[in-house]
């Protein structure tokens, strides 16, 4: 059996959380505009992860213009002492379901302080540059994660939608926690990050992991293995991400009770080589 390496990551070297993570791009209304229609059942999702032992969340300052970071906090406040809740900056909204890179030092900085506000805390844990703003050097949008993080403001810095190459100028100047980048079973174009991010220790967050629902829906390439395994081809999708390598981090998101306590079982599913083989040739 090939039983996928560990069931926890040390983020920065110190953070440790469970690898099956959460991702709070849902806990929004339509459009990832504003606040959830039904809050009650959004702040009992974040609830729930948590409940289920969920440690890692994703979230950022622009998911419903700050309204995600609103439920998380006022879902999960005090936070447990394991949880990581991890944030972003660098994208503004000029409306519904549209999404501009905005990098520059002074906007980072002011979106910092906005999640420090809305999420209640001293300190980001791990706080993403969502996007390299093509327009700002990206040596002045590193040097304002790095003067945030040397005021104590942030704790670890990580990086969004980045190529090996950014990631290398990047590590020359500042120290990376983490990459979230585009993964799944179908979309490898992130092989080559995987493997660096394993190499150097840093976590993988595998955004879209199981392709935006199509890896869980009917008609899903892993159904057979997902029908050998007693499984749903959604958990089939995510125990491929843990077994991938040890730093790859997917944060599934959901609105749904059951999605969600199906998405964290799929943490203990074990696969095959055999399954992995044929999982792996789906690439
Ligand atoms: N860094 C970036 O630029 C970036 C970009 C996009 C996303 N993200 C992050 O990645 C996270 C995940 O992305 P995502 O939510 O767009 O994609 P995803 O996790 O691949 O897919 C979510 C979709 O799958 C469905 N789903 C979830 N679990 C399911 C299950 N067990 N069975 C059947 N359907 C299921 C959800 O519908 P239901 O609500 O019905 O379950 C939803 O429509 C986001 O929350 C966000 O934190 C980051």
């Amino acid at each position: 059996m090939a039983q996928h390496d560990r069931t926890t990551f040390s983020v920065g070297g110190e953070l440790a959380v469970h690898r099956m993570g959460f991702g709070a791009l849902r806990l929004t209304g339509p459009g990832y505009w504003g606040p959830p229609d039904d809050r009650e059942k959004a702040i009992g999702i974040a609830r729930l992860a948590v409940d289920l032992g969920v440690s890692f969340i994703d979230t950022a300052d622009s998911y419903g213009l700050g309204s995600s970071e609103e439920v998380l906090a006022e879902a999960l406040r005090p936070y447990p002492g394991d949880l990581l809740i991890a944030t972003k900056a660098g994208q503004c909204r000029p409306g519904p379901d549209r999404w501009v890179p905005l990098g520059r030092p002074e906007y980072l900085r002011q979106q910092a302080e906005l999640s420090l506000r809305r999420l209640g805390l001293d300190r980001i844990d791990l706080f993403q540059l969502h996007r390299i703003d093509p327009k700002v050097p990206a040596a002045e949008q590193f040097g304002a994660l790095k003067e945030l993080q040397d005021e104590g403001k942030i704790r670890h810095i990580g990086l969004s939608k980045v190529t090996v190459e950014e990631l290398e100028e990047a590590r020359e100047q500042i120290t990376v926690a983490s990459v979230q980048n585009l993964y799944n079973l179908t979309d490898r174009h992130n092989d080559e990050m995987v493997d660096y991010c394993e190499k150097h220790s840093i976590a993988f967050i595998a955004w879209l992991p199981i392709a935006r629902g199509e890896l869980a829906a009917e008609g899903s390439p892993v159904t057979a293995i997902a029908a050998e395994l007693g499984a749903t081809p959604g958990q089939v999708a995510l125990a491929w991400l843990l077994h991938r390598s040890p730093v790859v981090i997917p944060i599934p998101g959901t609105s749904s009770p059951t999605h969600l306590k199906e998405n964290v079982a799929a943490s203990d599913l074990v696969l095959s080589d055999d399954q992995l083989a044929r999982l792996d040739a789906l690439g």
